[in-house]
């Protein structure tokens, strides 16, 4: 199977290179070398690989940034998604398409079902929920659409890595409590479309690893494991703070717990709990 992965360069796109299977003849691409902002770009990337799958991990991800540069952040998660379906469906090729828990509003108090109606609330979120609505729309049973939440790596800069760099910064941290969702290692999400790629799941699915957390659990638990593994060498108070004390330009959900049954039957896998998950990656970052 010849894969051409876009956006190989972020947290997923790395991922995804590592994790790659033997059998998968795996061609990639990033910013430059394909420019969403570009149609042409798009398109004489995909021509000239000619691939059978593509995997798009690429995204204009920057959530606080998209409020004030919207155009950008449609152009990218929402146009370019738009020709490389069109692209798709003329060349008979299967497309893997990642999105988002933010194309909820967060209103739930039970964990959000694939069909579940969306309800974005910030411009990242809108341009995402367009993007996966014109795949869906454009390519049916050729695309995968897998949503997922909170990703990190320890390629990359995220959450995680955040936090440790303050933890040995800073004498206390304090850490919103209010929203709820599920911390989620890049690493598992990539296994998990390898795995669906060779099952040929079609649909939309849910993926995040298992259990739920706050940012403040989250702040805790790397705190912890990362004594635990040596990456910190002192204990600082963490706090738990509502939200309003960090106001940001994006609203986020307040509750994004992504339901992925559907996925996890489909796939037949026993998922794998955030901490556990976050031990492992942690453990890539000793040095
Ligand atoms: N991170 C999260 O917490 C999270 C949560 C839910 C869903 N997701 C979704 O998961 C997917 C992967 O996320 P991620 O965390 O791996 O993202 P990421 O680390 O921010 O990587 C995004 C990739 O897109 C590329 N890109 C940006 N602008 C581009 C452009 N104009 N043309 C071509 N490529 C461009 C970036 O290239 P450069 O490196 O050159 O900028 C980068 O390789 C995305 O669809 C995202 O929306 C992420």
């Amino acid at each position: 199977m010849k894969v051409l992965l876009l956006g190989s360069n972020g947290q997923l796109g790395w991922e995804l290179q590592r994790t790659c299977p033997e059998h998968v003849f795996l061609t990639t691409c990033d910013f430059p070398k394909v420019d969403f902002g570009s149609t042409d770009s798009i398109t004489q990337c995909i021509n000239t690989t000619q691939p059978d799958c593509i995997i798009n991990a690429a995204a204009y991800t920057a959530v606080d940034k998209a409020e004030q540069d919207k155009d950008l952040a449609y152009r990218i998660n929402h146009q370019a998604v738009l020709e490389i379906a069109e692209l798709c469906q003329n060349n008979k090729i299967t497309l893997v398409h990642i999105s988002t828990d933010f194309i909820f509003n967060g209103q739930n108090f039970k964990p959000y079902k694939p069909d579940d109606s969306p309800d974005p609330k910030s411009i990242y979120g809108k341009s995402k929920l367009e993007g996966e609505q014109t795949v869906r729309r454009i390519l049916k049973d050729r695309a995968l659409i897998i949503r997922t939440a909170w990703l990190y790596s320890s390629h990359g800069n995220n959450f995680v890595k955040t936090m440790l760099n303050l933890m040995k910064e800073k004498p206390g941290l304090n850490v919103i409590d209010e929203q709820i969702g599920t911390p989620t290692w890049a690493y598992g999400l990539a296994q998990t479309i390898w795995t669906a790629l060779d099952k040929k799941i079609h649909g939309t699915f849910h993926w995040t690893d298992a259990g739920i957390a706050s940012w403040y659990d989250f702040a805790v638990a790397i705190q912890e494991e990362g004594l635990q593994t040596g990456l910190l060498d002192k204990s600082i108070p963490v706090n738990p703070v509502p939200g309003h004390q960090y106001p940001t330009p994006a609203k986020r959900p307040m509750y994004s717990v992504l339901d992925k049954t559907s996925f996890w039957q489909a796939l037949e896998i026993t998922p794998i709990h955030w901490r556990v998950q976050l031990r492992s990656m942690l453990k890539e970052l000793e040095p």
